[in-house]
């Protein structure tokens, strides 16, 4: 018999979410490679292999057995889009919201982002830390093993900096790995105002060449992104910023018609960006490049529920186009803040018209490829790491359907037992 580390068997249903190398796209979305009464067995935190329990039982000998007891295995969940670190909260703005101001008038009156940048750059990299550490060990919690996290709360260069750094210190203190994405473009800073273009100027004159420092010293890759809208960045600043970043090494992510299409989403397919997240005003020629470029398109569905907005991003079109589509959460203070991945899912069943099964797929496979991770996480398939769940659930399709309460049971990340039983 061949030894492996941890052989987990007894999973009710095991779900792979194959994806053979590429993310779903269009109409594949929802593919999960069930197996009944199946098993997963890990050497060195990969995948050795996967099949049905009695096959795996009788292949190998492990120096961990876990059982799964008949509950519902899955792939770790993948949050493609958050804006952790920041520091603070706006609750008080919440209740304007409440009160009936919009999130783009408490921006446009120095609130919003400027709120937290200001909280933001009064803090010392071990007060993000303690700050940050907690939302990660939430977000593990409900079953996310892998996160991208931006910058975009110091808009100054050595404040944005300190956000890498303090991403950087966060990596060694818990176990979601995480990617880290360069965003001095999520607002026009106070000292800026008016002044857009100049702004841009420092960005791509001062910031981004910062930042393309930190990453050859960290042996790192950064995505830039851009807050592509209307007030914030144009069309043609935001194509300036990602095209010096692409000279400088940084991989492309974009804002795009969160509140107006300004065709930030297509610029995103021209420029080969990893993703374009947001599209909930997506203009149809833009849903069309989806369907034929590689761009992920990043559904963030908790944004306009927690805006109280009816408007959910057309995943039906983007399928139908032949999109790959990913969900996150955005987790940040302003619009919403959400740590959980299966609350997620819950929204797009309910908003934007996905089954069960294309929404894990979504969180899983397609979450990875919008990182860039895609090779290496997301799925059940063998050679990848071993991030997986344990759902307190024997079905799949409670996913998306129950929501508020936590359904994941035991967290598997690179082999180790990191949450639960
Ligand atoms: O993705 N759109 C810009 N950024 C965030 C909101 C950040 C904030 O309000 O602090 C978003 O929704
Ligand atoms: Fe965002």
């Amino acid at each position: 018999m061949e030894n492996v580390d941890l052989l987990l068997y007894n999973a009710g249903q095991l779900c792979v979410v194959p994806g053979g190398g590429a993310a779903q796209r269009g109409a594949d979305l929802g593919r999960l490679g069930l197996i009944e009464n199946g098993a997963v067995a890990v050497r060195d935190g990969r995948i050795v292999a996967v099949g049905p329990s009695d096959e795996l039982r009788a292949e190998y000998s492990a120096g961990m057995l876990l059982d799964a007891a008949g509950r519902c295995v899955i792939p770790g969940f993948v949050d493609p889009h958050t804006h952790l670190p920041w520091m603070g909260d706006r609750a008080d703005e919440f209740e304007l919201r409440l009160g009936g101001a919009s999130y783009m008038e408490i921006m446009a009156a120095g609130g919003g982002i400027m709120s937290t940048v200001r909280a933001t750059r009064q803090a010392s990299v071990d007060e993000l830390v303690a700050a940050n550490l907690p939302r990660l060990q939430r977000m593990l919690a409900h079953g996310t093993t892998s996160a991208e996290m931006k910058t975009g709360y110091g808009l100054d260069t050595e404040s944005e900096i300190k956000q890498l750094d303090a991403m950087h210190a966060l990596q060694q203190q818990q176990p979601v790995e995480l990617t880290y994405t360069f965003l001095p473009a999520h607002a026009v800073p106070a000292e800026y105002t008016g002044n857009t273009d100049g702004y841009v100027d420092r960005i791509v004159g001062e910031m981004l060449p910062a930042g393309a420092e930190w990453m050859r010293a960290h042996d790192t890759v950064l995505f830039c992104d851009v807050f592509c809208e209307e007030g914030v960045f144009d069309l043609a600043q935001t194509r300036r910023i990602l095209e010096a970043a692409q000279r400088l090494g940084y991989r492309l992510k974009v804002h795009a018609d969160e509140f107006a299409g300004l065709g930030g989403t297509a610029l995103a397919v021209e420029m080969g960006a990893v993703s374009a997240d947001h599209l909930v005003h997506t203009p149809e020629a833009d849903i069309q490049a989806l369907g034929r470029g590689a761009t992920i398109a990043v559904a963030l569905p908790g944004t306009p529920f927690g805006l109280a907005h009816h408007d959910y991003t057309p995943a039906k079109a983007i399928l139908e186009a032949g999109g790959a589509l990913a969900l996150a959460t955005d987790l940040n203070p302003g619009t919403t803040w959400c740590e959980s991945m299966p609350m997620m899912m819950a929204l797009a069943c309910r908003y934007m018209g996905l089954t069960q099964a294309q929404a894990l797929a979504a969180a899983t496979l397609n979450a990875a490829f919008a990182i860039g991770r895609g090779e290496q996480v997301g799925s059940l398939e063998i050679g990848k790491q071993a991030d997986i769940l344990i759902l307190d659930v024997s079905d799949y399709r409670h996913l998306g359907y129950r929501y508020g309460t936590n359904p994941v049971q035991a967290v598997i990340k690179k082999g180790e037992l990191v949450v639960g039983p």
